[in-house]
Parts: structure tokens; C-alpha cells; sequence
């Protein structure tokens, strides 16, 4: 419907997803800045390809350096890079791949229309909100982040003054309380498993 009107149309493959080796999802890691979700992210792809499976991790910071060099983070900004991570994710996803994506992905309404593509699309996806609480990552503040935003040197900063709307309804919830990193990448792997 987006080309409706344009001359753009649809190329059909002739190789069916059934035909193609692997079968892909999509895990969508969301959370605060700090939160842990790319380090979880990590050992997940880790776990994943160790296993045998072809697993790929897009990471939001490495999508920033190539595909999303154009972006900031105004909201229309974000909205964006959620909205092109969610494509390639979805085309990894088709392609036999489970994707593996760790993105702040601030925005209910951009993460439910990743949701309804892949969807619409058949393919599996899966949130986990990695939910640690602004306190804790605010104290881990890995990249000193936080402390320039709260001197005022980061306006538009994730927790400190720019919004994050956490999940409402989300496959899976990782909170760190409930272990280390690798453990809560087993988990994921748990859910993923049943
Ligand atoms: S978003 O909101 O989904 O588009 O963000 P994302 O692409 O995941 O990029 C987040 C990383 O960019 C750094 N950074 C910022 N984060 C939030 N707000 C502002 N203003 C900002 N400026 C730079 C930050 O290091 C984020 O990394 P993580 O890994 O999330 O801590």
C-alpha cells in the first residue's frame, strides 16, 4: 500500500522459506541505555551459532556506523532506525536467520509495527525487555553517558530526558537480579527452545 500508485511492484522469489535451510525469528532486545541488552545480544548470537544455527546480531551502535549513519536521536530519528533495523531483521529472518536485535527502541509504536511486519510476514518475533531499572544502569553507566547527560552535555538522553516506554505486553522480561548475562542468555535460549 506504501507504493501504491508509483510503479512499484512486488518481485516474487521462486524459493519458498520451507526450501531454505534454517528457520529464522527475530529476538528484539529492548531497554534503557546501560541496560545490558547488547552484552546479553552477544553471548545469545554466541550461544545460538555454537548450536549449530545461523544466528546474526544487529546490533543498534554497529547499524549507527553503516546502515543508520544518516540518523540522531530526535524522535523522528529513532523512529527511523527502529523502522530500518526492523526491516533487515525481518529480511534475516526470512532469509533462514534468527536475528538477533539490540536496540534502545524507545517507542511502543515503532516496536508493535516491527511486531505487525513480521506478522503480516509469518515470522516468528519475539521482545524481551531487558528491564533494568534506570538506577541500576545509571550506576553502571558503562560509556559515562548518563554523567554527560545529567551535566547537561546529552540532551535527548534515554532515562535522563528523553522517554522510554517499556514493553506491555513482551515475550519475555530479563531482569538482572535474575542472573549474570550468559545466564540471562540462556533464558532467552529457554524460551526460544520451548
Ligand atoms: S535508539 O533510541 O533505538 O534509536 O538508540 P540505539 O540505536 O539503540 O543507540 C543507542 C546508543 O547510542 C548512544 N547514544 C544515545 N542513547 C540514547 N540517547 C541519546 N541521546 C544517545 N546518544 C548517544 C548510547 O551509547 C546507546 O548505547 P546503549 O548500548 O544503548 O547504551
Amino acid at each position: 500500500p506504501r507504493q501504491a500508485g508509483t510503479g512499484v511492484t512486488w518481485q516474487s522469489a521462486a524459493v519458498t522459506r520451507e526450501q531454505r535451510p534454517g528457520r529464522g525469528a527475530t529476538i528484539w532486545l529492548t531497554g534503557l541505555p546501560g541496560s545490558g541488552k547488547s552484552t546479553v545480544a552477544v553471548e545469545l548470537e554466541r550461544r545460538l551459532v555454537a548450536l549449530g544455527r545461523s544466528a546474526y546480531l544487529l546490533d543498534g551502535d554497529n547499524l549507527r556506523h553503516g546502515l543508520n549513519s544518516d540518523l540522531g536521536f530526535s524522535p523522528r530519528d529513532r523512529a527511523e532506525n527502529v523502522r530500518r533495523a526492523g526491516e533487515v531483521a525481518a529480511l534475516f529472518a526470512d532469509a533462514g536467520v534468527v536475528a538477533v536485535v539490540s536496540l534502545i527502541s524507545p517507542y511502543r509504536a515503532g516496536r508493535e509495527e516491527v511486531r505487525a511486519l513480521h506478522e503480516r510476514a509469518g515470522l516468528p518475533f519475539v521482545e524481551v525487555h531487558v528491564d533494568t531499572p534506570l538506577e541500576v544502569c545509571e550506576a553502571r553507566d558503562p560509556k559515562g553517558l548518563y554523567a554527560r547527560a545529567r551535566a547537561g552535555e546529552l540532551p535527548g538522553f534515554t532515562g535522563v530526558d528523553d522517554l522510554y516506554e517499556p514493553p506491555s505486553a513482551p515475550e519475555l522480561v530479563l531482569r538482572p537480579d535474575d542472573g549474570d548475562p550468559a545466564t540471562l542468555a540462556a533464558n532467552v535460549l529457554a524460551f526460544l527452545e520451548r
